[in-house]
């Protein structure tokens, strides 16, 4: 495989919140190239198909746009692997890579089984060379292990096989696969490999300019996508800290971040304080990242990162803190109104998402919670607390907090869906709760009339704003107590 090959069939193994956006933009932007997505979970391929765009599995801004353009023209969905792996010249490996929950590394590192299922499927079908693309996010030398299930056949076929991080932030996927801050591939240092790379180069060339396509070795390829997410995450993290101490000093969290944001150094991105990050990534990638410094004996270091995760994890449990506290020590049996369950606006993703744990902790008090996000579905929300009871990873933070160990009780079913009303209207919501805590910051919560919320609603009279969404002045005025993260009186 030494040439350079002119991709025209490409595969896509994984058709989620990655496979399914990027390949459905590299479709629209590469009418000459046909690009098959894949996926085992019949439902999702269903989705992908159906006519009514509205009901694509993945809600994303742009998107349903992108897809009515490609599809059926030279973006093809379905179940059909063997077949898609077979007549490609390019594979993009786009399958979860979730924390492990069982055995060795387990609530640490990286569950690869779906990527070795993935490679020993293509090894059992392919007849020709191909080009391998890690899409997903992978421990660093991952690539290794892929070569050498690849190559277990001895049936002669080559594979190349290269790194191709993702970068795409859920809310702003489309806008980011249109013009990406770089697309990054990594390959072998070798005249096969280097084909391999100008193939995909040539792909991306398509939109992307040359000068954002940033071509590494295959290991930095790997290493920099956990890095990314890593730094991302410590920032959230960083100016989260700072938020408890603005909190207990009346400083203000997001003049503090402006102000430092204009330092050209520091940058104004990703400075928001919340009620802690949420997302499928973040934390599973910075305890991947823990996971394999203490393989490779570097306990400074993964100590260093696993802060992150535990200021997160601080976070959250000092917003659902600070809600019983000021509703006198005890939120049992009191309404609390929930604006927003998504991990960020603008998605129907709700994987980590720091509603679920906040509502887990008002749970254990019995809270009776009344959930509003305009697109989670009722099932999801259930799904994720039942899923949370059984998977509960040890907080330290919480015990050093109180000082004593945490007891969480499990809830069943029942239970949970005694205590959590799933509302499709914000203002049944919010009626007659004793507090309302914002979640995620869909901008439609700004635009609500909080005068007839506090008048009507039989007068709510606290609100705990975990996103720094809502008006303190005008909320103060019309007689709510309001908590913003990171403000102090
Ligand atoms: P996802 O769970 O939404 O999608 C993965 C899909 O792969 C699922 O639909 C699953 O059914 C399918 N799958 C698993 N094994 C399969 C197999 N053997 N054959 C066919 N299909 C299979 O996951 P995602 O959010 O798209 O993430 C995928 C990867 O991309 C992860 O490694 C993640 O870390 C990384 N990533 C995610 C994002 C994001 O915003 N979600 C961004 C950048 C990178
Ligand atoms: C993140 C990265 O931004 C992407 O580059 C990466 O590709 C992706 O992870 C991934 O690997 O999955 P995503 O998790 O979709 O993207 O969304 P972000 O915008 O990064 O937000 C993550 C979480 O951090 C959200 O809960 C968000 O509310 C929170 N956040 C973000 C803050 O609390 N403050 C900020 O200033 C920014």
């Amino acid at each position: 495989m030494n040439k350079v090959k002119s991709i025209k069939n490409i595969c896509c193994i994984g058709a989620g919140y990655v496979g399914g956006p990027t390949m459905a933009v590299i479709a629209q932007k590469c009418p000459h190239i046909n690009v098959h997505v894949v996926d085992l979970n019949e439902q999702r391929i269903a989705d992908w198909n159906d006519a009514d765009l509205d009901k694509l599995p993945i809600y994303e801004p742009g998107l349903a746009e992108v897809v009515a353009e490609a599809r059926g023209r030279n973006l093809k969905f379905s179940t059909d692997v063997e077949k898609a792996i077979d007549e490609a010249e390019l594979i993009f490996i786009s399958v979860n890579t979730p924390t492990k929950t069982y055995g060795v590394g387990k609530g640490m590192a990286a569950d690869l089984k779906f990527i070795e299922l993935c490679a020993r499927q293509i090894a059992k079908v392919a007849k020709d060379d191909k080009i391998i693309v890690e899409k997903s996010t992978l421990p660093v030398r991952t690539a290794e292990a892929l070569r050498t299930i690849l190559h277990s056949t001895g049936n002669g076929v080559k594979f190349e096989i290269l790194s191709s991080p993702e970068f795409l932030a859920e809310g702003t996927a489309i806008q980011d696969l249109h013009n990406p801050d770089r697309f990054l591939i990594g390959g072998a240092p070798t005249e096969s490999g280097e084909a391999a790379v100008q193939a995909l180069v040539d792909v991306y060339l398509n939109w992307v300019p040359r000068e954002n396509i940033v071509t590494t070795r295959v290991w930095s390829s790997e290493l920099s996508k956990l890095t990314a997410n890593a730094f991302l995450a410590q920032r959230v993290s960083s100016i989260n800290a700072i938020s408890a101490l603005c909190e207990k000093t009346g400083a203000d969290v997001d003049e503090i971040a402006h102000a430092i944001g204009k330092d050209s150094r520091i940058g104004a991105k990703f400075l928001k304080s919340s009620v802690g990050f949420g997302g499928s990534c973040f934390q599973k990638d910075i305890l991947n990242l823990v996971y394999l410094c203490r393989h490779f004996n570097l306990p400074e270091v993964a100590d260093y990162w696993e802060q992150v995760i535990k200021m997160n994890d601080y976070q959250k449990h000092r917003f659902s803190k600070n809600i019983i506290d000021t509703l006198f020590n005890t939120v049992s049996g009191k309404k609390i109104a929930f604006l927003g369950w998504a991990f960020k606006k603008d998605t129907n993703d709700t994987r980590e998402s720091a509603a679920i744990y906040v509502a887990d902790e008002l749970l254990q008090d019995r809270a009776e919670i009344h959930v509003y996000d305009p697109k989670v579905s009722e099932e999801q929300i259930y799904a994720d607390l039942e899923y949370l009871q059984t998977n509960r990873r040890p907080q330290t933070v919480i015990a050093s907090e109180t000082k004593q160990s945490v007891e969480y009780s499990t809830l069943s079913m029942e239970e949970i869906r005694s205590l959590v009303t799933v509302h499709k209207d914000p203002y049944t919501a919010m009626e007659s709760a004793h507090a309302i805590a914002v979640l995620t910051e869909w901008d439609e919560f700004k635009t609500y009339d909080w005068g007839k919320v506090y008048n009507e609603m039989l007068k709510p009279a606290f609100v705990f704003d975990g996103r720094n969404i809502v008006d303190k002045d005008q909320l103060d005025v019309i007689g709510f107590e309001i908590y913003n993260i990171g403000k102090g009186n």
